[in-house]
C-alpha cells in the first residue's frame, strides 16, 4: 500500500492538544482503512520563533512541499504579539500559504442537529444552515503593495496596506466558487464592496463573466456589510459564498457562529498542485490553553478534509465524520458547545470517547 507523507504543524496554544487528538484518531482510522501514514512534526509560528528565530523556517516550508497533505492546527499567542511584523507567527501562517501557493481555501459551515442549542441564535434561525465559505487566501488587502508603516512629509506615520486583485487571481478563485456550487445546491454568492471599491468592482465584473459558463449555477451579489448582517439575520438563504480574503475571514468566523462553536470548524486550503493545508478556523486559544478545555473536533474535522479533500479517500473522511456525530449524540461536549443534560469533558476525554466511537 501507499504511504502517505503528512507533515503536522501543531503550532501554539491550543494547537498541541488538538493536534494530539487529531493523529490519534487518524491512526485509528487508517488501520480500519488499511492505508499507511508517515508522520513529520514541523515548527511553525510561536513554537518555530522560540527554537529559530523565525515563524516558518525554510525547513517546515520544504517538508510540507514534500509531504502528501498538510495538518495545521493553530498559531499565535500574546508572547509574540509584540515582534516586527516579519517575526510575527501570524506572518509564518501566511507565508506558508502564499509559499504552498493555497489560494483557495473552503470554510465549511453547516450546523449539526446536536448543538442547535449550543448556537447563540433561535432554532428556527440555525436549523438546516449549510453553508461553504470558499475565501480567497493569497491576494488582496493581505498581501497588496505597498505596505508598511511609513513616515510622511511632516513626520506623521501612516500605516498602508493595499487591497488588490489582478484579473487572473480573481478567476481562479470564481472558478473555485461556481465549482462549488455546482456540487452542492448551485447557488453562489459572491461577496463584495463594489459599491465603494474599485478592486471589489473588478472582482464583481469578473464574477459575472464567468457565470455565462455555469449556467446551471444561480448567481447573486451582495455588498459585505449587508452579508455579514444576512449571516445572522437569516442565514438559510445562502448556500455558497465566494469572496476576497479579508471578507472571508470575518464572515467565516461570523458563520461560526451559527455551528454553535467556532471550535466545530474545518477548514481546506488549496491550490493548484493537489497539496493541501488543513487548518481549522480558529486560532490558539491562548485564553484556554494547557487547560484541556479545547475543542478538538474542529481539528478532527480538518483531518477528516484532509482525507477527502487531499488523499481521496472519503470512506476514511466518513468514518470520522461519523464518530463525531456519535460522540455528539452520545451527549459529551467540551465547555465551547456545552448545553443543559449533556457531559461536559476537556479535550483529551473527548478524543477518548471518539477512538471508543469509531471503534
Ligand atoms: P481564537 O480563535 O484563537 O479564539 C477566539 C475565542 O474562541 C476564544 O475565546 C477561544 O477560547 C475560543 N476558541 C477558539 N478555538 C476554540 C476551540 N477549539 N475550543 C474552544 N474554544 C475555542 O481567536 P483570537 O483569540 O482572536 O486569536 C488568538 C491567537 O490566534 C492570535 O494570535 C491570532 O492571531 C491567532 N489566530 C490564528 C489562527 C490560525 O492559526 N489559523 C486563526 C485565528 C487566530
Ligand atoms: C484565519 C486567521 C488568519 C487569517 C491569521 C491568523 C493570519 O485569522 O486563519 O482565519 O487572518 O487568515
Ligand atoms: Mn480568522
Amino acid at each position: 500500500t501507499q504511504t502517505y507523507l503528512i507533515t503536522l504543524l501543531p503550532g501554539d496554544g491550543i494547537g498541541p492538544e488538538i493536534m494530539a487528538v487529531a493523529v490519534e484518531v487518524l491512526e485509528v482510522v487508517a488501520k480500519q482503512e488499511g492505508l499507511s501514514f508517515e508522520f513529520t512534526t514541523a515548527l511553525i509560528g510561536g513554537a518555530a520563533i522560540e527554537a529559530t528565530g523565525e515563524p516558518l523556517p525554510a525547513a517546515t516550508l520544504d517538508a510540507c512541499k514534500q509531504s502528501d497533505g498538510v495538518l495545521l492546527a493553530a498559531i499565535g499567542g500574546y508572547q509574540w504579539d509584540n515582534l516586527p511584523r516579519h517575526l510575527r507567527p501570524e506572518t509564518g501562517l501566511l507565508g506558508l500559504r502564499a509559499g504552498l501557493g493555497l489560494f483557495a481555501n473552503l470554510r465549511p459551515a453547516a450546523i449539526l442537529p446536536q448543538l442547535i442549542d449550543a448556537s447563540t441564535l433561535k432554532r428556527e434561525v440555525v436549523e438546516g444552515v449549510d453553508i461553504m465559505v470558499v475565501r480567497e487566501l493569497t491576494g488582496g488587502v493581505y498581501f497588496g503593495e505597498p505596505k508598511g508603516i511609513f513616515t510622511t512629509e511632516t513626520g506623521e506615520k501612516r500605516g498602508v496596506n493595499t487591497m488588490a486583485y489582478t484579473e487572473s487571481e480573481i478567476d481562479r478563485i470564481a472558478k473555485v466558487g461556481f465549482e462549488t456550487a455546482q456540487k452542492r445546491t448551485k447557488k453562489l454568492c459572491s461577496v463584495d464592496k463594489a459599491n465603494v471599491l474599485e478592486v471589489s468592482q473588478l472582482w464583481r465584473d469578473r464574477v459575472t463573466a464567468m457565470a455565462k459558463d455555469y449556467p446551471d449555477v444561480e448567481l447573486t451579489h451582495m455588498y459585505v456589510d449587508n452579508a455579514a448582517m444576512q449571516l445572522v439575520r437569516a442565514p438559510k438563504q445562502f448556500d455558497t459564498i465566494v469572496t476576497s480574503n479579508l471578507f472571508g475571514d470575518i464572515l467565516s468566523d461570523a458563520a461560526a457562529m451559527l455551528t454553535g462553536s467556532i471550535g466545530m470548524l474545518p477548514s481546506a486550503s488549496l491550490g493548484a498542485t493537489g497539496l493541501g493545508v488543513f487548518e481549522p478556523v480558529h486560532g490558539s486559544a491562548p485564553d484556554i490553553a494547557g487547560q484541556d478545555k479545547a475543542n478538538p473536533l474542529a481539528q478532527v474535522l480538518s483531518t477528516a478534509m484532509l482525507l477527502r479533500y487531499g488523499l481521496h479517500q472519503p470512506k476514511a473522511a466518513d468514518r470520522i465524520e461519523s464518530a463525531v456525530l456519535k460522540v455528539l449524540d452520545l451527549g459529551y461536549r467540551t465547555g465551547d458547545i456545552m448545553s443543559a443534560g449533556m457531559t461536559a469533558v476537556g479535550c483529551r476525554e473527548m478524543g477518548r470517547v471518539l477512538i471508543e466511537a469509531l471503534a
